[in-house]
């Protein structure tokens, strides 16, 4: 009886040790990819877009958001030459000309914040982009701003702002 639960004792403490050098192992790998993508926060300040001020803390949020879900089609730099680019039917939007069909304003303009989300939320799902209605509005809103970073368009003296669809908004 006696060396029988010795067994079971040894055969446990075997068991525990086995279980533990396994999540030591994940613990370790988990740890070194969360690392790997975190790279140093690109923003240190606020930023005007199109006369408008956006923090840093959404800029960084919007950055990390694109390099998850856009930069694949986009490319890191907008530019549309992300690596899944070469197998959709219709070329991923360069994203540094800040020039979008799906614009409710005239070509000169810029597009306003509402219109760029319903692009994210809704995507153009007959031309390979899919939609993020499941992403938080503010996620979807930070990853507006980002975008917005990546075209001198919304960096120019704010005669480029035609309507008043940019007229500050407070958020
Ligand atoms: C699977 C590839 C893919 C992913 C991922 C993707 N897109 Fe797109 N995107 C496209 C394609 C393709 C187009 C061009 C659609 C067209 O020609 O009408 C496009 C177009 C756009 C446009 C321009 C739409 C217009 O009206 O001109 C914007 C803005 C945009 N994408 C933003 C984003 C953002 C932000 C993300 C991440 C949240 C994203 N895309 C993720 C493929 C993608």
């Amino acid at each position: 009886m006696a060396w029988q639960s010795v067994v079971r004792v040894a055969n446990t403490k075997a068991h525990q040790t086995a279980g533990w050098q396994h999540f030591r192992c994940w613990g370790v790998l988990t740890m070194s990819m969360a690392c790997a993508e975190a790279p140093e926060p690109r923003f240190a300040a606020a930023v005007r877009l199109g006369g408008v001020e956006v923090s840093a803390d959404v800029l960084n949020q919007g950055e990390r958001l694109y390099r998850r879900y856009c930069a694949s089609c986009h490319g890191e730099d907008g530019s549309g030459t992300g690596a899944m680019a070469k197998q959709l039917p219709f070329p991923p939007r360069d994203l540094r000309t800040g020039q979008f069909q799906t614009a409710s304003l005239d070509a000169d303009a810029l597009p306003s914040d509402d219109d760029l989300e319903s692009i994210v939320r809704d995507g153009r799902p007959a031309r390979g982009m899919p939609g993020w209605a499941g992403l938080r509005p503010e996620d979807r809103f930070a990853v507006v701003q980002f975008i917005k970073t990546l075209s001198p368009r919304w960096q120019a003296p704010n005669d480029a702002l035609k309507s008043d669809a940019l007229k500050s908004r407070d958020r």
